[in-house]
């Protein structure tokens, strides 16, 4: 009897073992390549590489993550893209199931910048929470809805400031909310609005 509970403990100690990965672990502020260090994840965890392009203008800063994540189904599949103004975002997610499946570099897919018809009120600025629409901007591959924030944020490396942004958002962007970002980090949301 003995022997047969400690082969079923055993056997299930392999399977949770079995369960969790060992992830290639590193962030970069500064670019899209970062040294990693491998560790095990916790369970249920997926190896995750996240990169986000955040450009203002002429001002271009690219972050990774590489890391252990639970799978969130709300995360897109593909590319987080909001543009107005001078701004283009893309945020980009590739998760993967096996031991440091997560070491090699990714790139980010090819942005779809084909119209798809909507347009959005397009305005930015910094330093304050609101800003003054310069007209309209024609939103392009998955941008399916407008978007209005205000608050708090920074981009990688910088420090908080305030923010107004309206341009076009990326399906879904109000149900996984600007949490899902990693580079660019919120202290305070006045506003996160989807048209
Ligand atoms: C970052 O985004 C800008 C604006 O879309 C683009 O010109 C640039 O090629 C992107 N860089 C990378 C490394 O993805
Ligand atoms: C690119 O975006 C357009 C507009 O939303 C869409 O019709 C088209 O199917 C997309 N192409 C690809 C390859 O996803």
């Amino acid at each position: 009897m003995r022997a047969f509970f400690s082969s079923i403990y055993i056997f299930s100690a392999l399977i949770v073992t079995g369960l969790c990965l060992t992830c290639d672990h590193c962030v970069n502020l500064h670019g899209h390549s970062c040294e990693t260090m491998s560790s095990p994840c916790k369970e249920e965890e997926m190896c995750v590489t996240t990169l986000e392009n955040s450009t203002v203008g002429n001002d271009m800063q690219l972050s990774v993550f590489k890391g252990c994540q639970k799978y969130d189904p709300r995360i897109p599949q593909g590319i987080i893209l909001y543009r107005g103004g001078p701004v283009f975002f893309i945020g980009y997610t590739e998760y993967c199931k096996e031991d440091n499946c997560n070491s090699g570099t990714v790139t980010v897919p090819a942005i779809n910048m084909t119209e798809n018809g909507l347009e959005c009120p397009a305005c930015y600025i910094k330093g304050s929470y609101e800003c003054t629409e310069v007209g309209t901007i024609k939103c392009i591959g998955n941008q399916e809805q407008c978007l209005e924030y205000s608050g708090e944020s920074r981009r990688p490396g910088a420090p908080f400031e305030k923010y107004e942004y309206k341009g076009c958002a990326t399906t879904g962007a109000c149900d996984f909310g600007p949490s899902v970002l990693k580079g660019f980090t919120y202290r305070k949301n006045l506003k996160f609005t989807c048209m």
